[in-house]
């Protein structure tokens, strides 16, 4: 394993960020650390990866002590020659308080007062351990300081400094302003369509069941070009309508994109693709269907996905990959799935396995009775 000089701080599913950048970097350059947090290879903008809140550099990697007694080089931080430098102190996988924290956070400023040049001020998460991308924002504390995170996993204990955070005001306007949002057909939060982009490596990603278009868009964000189809004529307007928005958005020119009519089990792919697509989930449920609801949707959205997936099949060439979301259900404590699984061998796909992650991988809510399982597939 290569020395993992970087550090990401998962999101809150950090199953699906671990799959994330084992995806973007490769295995071999990504190690668990602790429960919430990666060791990895290479620094990534967190803004490029839909599972990590924060990239940091490692300052130091030993044993773990009391936050007491942090082994902090000062003579290594960031200081302004002018002016007051923010920073902030960020803990993960601590049992201690957020009292012990500031206390760490004080003893640090002392030792960078006593550095001599200029003034420092401290910022502390208002909850919690760790502050957040919008208390860093605010206080300006990458931009004209600097934020140090302290994580622990077991034994071990990591210091670093923040590289990046995921921007929360841009995430939020390509959720919440773009033109067209529909309830009707559910929206897929930017960040899990990154993930699920981030998780195939072809250029052109295509959407045949793309809805409003937040998959094109995450696509097209990430420097892909992108396109996609809907069974929906009202769709396939929301996704051109949504993505000429997203053009005015941004500064740089988009990558190509189109949106057709389609039906996904009969859609022409473009060559050298790769399938990227949150499916039909079925109804819109508030609460858990009985088991012959559940008989009856499923008998409805098997056969769907089944004859998608066979017709994609035939058409991608060997090691081509489709990362698709499909519907599970919440019912009682346990999660009830589609059953596709079972199936892959005979649709020709195998589901690819992660290192630090065993499957399945799902998106959901505690209190959602329709989740998302993600199917992460290659075509053998
Ligand atoms: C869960 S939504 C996708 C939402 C989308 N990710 C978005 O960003 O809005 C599923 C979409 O599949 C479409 N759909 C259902 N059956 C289809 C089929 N056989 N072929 C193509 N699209 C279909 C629906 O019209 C709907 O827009």
């Amino acid at each position: 394993m290569k020395n993992q000089e970087y550090i990401a701080i998962l999101g809150r599913q950090p199953e699906l960020g671990l799959v994330e950048l084992e995806s973007v970097l490769g295995a071999e350059q990504v190690e668990v650390f602790g429960r919430q947090a990666a060791l990895i290879a290479e620094a990534v903008h967190a803004d490029r990866l839909g599972g990590a809140m924060k990239v940091a550099e490692v300052l130091y990697r030993g044993p773990l002590t009391s936050l007491r007694n942090l082994p902090i080089d000062v003579a290594e931080l960031p200081m302004r020659s002018e002016g007051k430098t923010p920073f902030a102190i960020s803990a993960y996988g601590f049992k201690d308080t957020p009292k012990m924290l500031m206390a760490a956070g004080l003893e640090l400023k002392k030792s960078l007062r006593a550095r001599g040049n200029g003034s420092v001020r401290l910022v502390m998460a208002s909850k919690g351990l760790a502050v957040s991308a919008a208390e860093l924002h605010h206080n300006r504390v990458i931009e004209d300081g600097f934020e140090l995170l302290v994580v622990a996993s077991r034994s071990e204990m990591v210091i670093a400094r923040t590289l990046g955070v995921q921007d929360i005001d841009w995430y939020s306007r390509r959720d919440y302003d773009r033109p067209v949002r529909s309830a009707k057909v559910g929206m897929l939060p930017p960040k899990l369509a990154q993930i699920l982009v981030n998780s195939v490596q072809a250029q052109t990603v295509y959407d045949p069941f793309c809805g409003t278009g937040v998959i094109p868009q995450e696509a097209l964000l990430l420097g892909r070009t992108a396109s996609g189809s809907d069974l929906s004529d009202e769709m396939v307007t929301a996704t051109r309508i949504n993505l000429e928005w997203l053009g005015h958005q941004v500064s740089q020119k988009l990558p190509k994109w189109q949106a057709d009519l389609a039906d996904a089990r009969q859609v022409v792919l473009p060559r050298g693709c790769a399938v990227v697509s949150e499916g039909y989930l079925g109804p819109n449920l508030i609460h858990a269907p009985t088991p012959a609801e559940l008989t009856s949707i499923r008998r409805e959205l098997q056969p769907l996905y089944m004859e998608a997936l066979k017709s994609w099949a035939a058409q991608l060439p060997s090691g081509a990959e489709v990362s698709i979301c499909v519907p599970a259900w919440h019912i009682g404590k346990v999660w009830h799935y589609l059953g596709l699984i079972d199936e892959l061998p005979r649709l020709g796909y195998t589901l690819k396995s992660f290192r630090g992650v065993s499957a399945p991988l799902l998106y959901a809510r505690a209190d959602q009775v329709v989740g998302r399982q993600l199917l992460l597939l290659r075509k053998n």
